[in-house]
């Protein structure tokens, strides 16, 4: 951290990856401010579903972005698969993701006052949103393991086989549009460290990505 480049921390990988566990571990141990990515994009497919438009639809879309500065990021409903699923979609219109995009690289750029970085979580901040910064790490897990986390954080104990079903096929098909979209797809940068968190506990994913930044430091 005596490096005079800024400490900027680009975190990627597929939805329910442990992206956000880690992100927020990273940022309390090296103090860095932090931005879930993701949630932009979630408000602003969550702002398309509540006004009845349709989120594949440039125009929908593009209107709900003027609506960022007044929507809680916090609203548990932005955490919601569906609004995930409809997140996706908005996240595949190049004007959506370029009206984000100058916010990003400014979140990054400029840590406030007592901080000592950035850290921002997300699926093209290696390749596309940061990608001279010096610590990229993109994290992965199968997809019945991801589905798993996803049922349980949303239903608990409680939910249906079906409920299961069908979260496991929106993953699926929400991996496969942010990887194959044409526009920053989600992709590992060649750079960044590989983490797959299939059979790893949090504590071993915190330490691999520490171990990881020590060496470049
Ligand atoms: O990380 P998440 O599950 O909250 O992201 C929701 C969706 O937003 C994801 O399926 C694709 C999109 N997204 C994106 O395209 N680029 C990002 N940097 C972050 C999220």
């Amino acid at each position: 951290m005596l490096s005079a480049e800024p400490f900027i921390i680009a975190l990627d990988g597929p939805a329910a990856s442990g992206k956000g566990t880690l992100a927020r571990k990273l940022a309390e141990h090296y103090n860095l401010e932090l931005l879930d990515t993701g949630a932009l994009y979630r408000a602003v497919g969550w702002q398309v579903l509540q006004s009845r438009g349709d989120p594949e639809n440039e125009e929908d879309a593009l209107n709900a972005t003027n609506w960022l500065n007044d929507i809680d990021l916090s609203n548990p409903a932005l955490r919601r698969e569906s609004t995930g699923a409809a997140a996706s979609k908005v996240a595949a219109i190049p004007a959506v993701r370029q009206a984000l995009r100058d916010f990003q690289r400014e979140f990054a750029a400029n840590p406030p006052e007592g901080k000592n970085g950035t850290i921002l979580d997300g699926r093209d901040i290696g390749t596309v949103i940061c990608p001279g910064a010096p610590y990229k790490i993109f994290i992965t897990a199968d997809v019945e393991t991801r589905a798993k986390r996803r049922f349980l954080e949303e239903f608990g104990e409680d939910g249906s086989d079906q409920e299961y079903e069908e979260i496991l096929a929106e993953l699926q098909a929400r991996d496969e549009r942010d990887m194959t979209r044409s526009n920053s797809p989600l992709k590992k940068a060649d750079d960044a460290l590989l983490i797959d968190t299939t059979n790893s506990s949090i504590e071993a994913v915190f330490e691999a990505a520490v171990t990881f930044i020590s060496s470049k430091e």
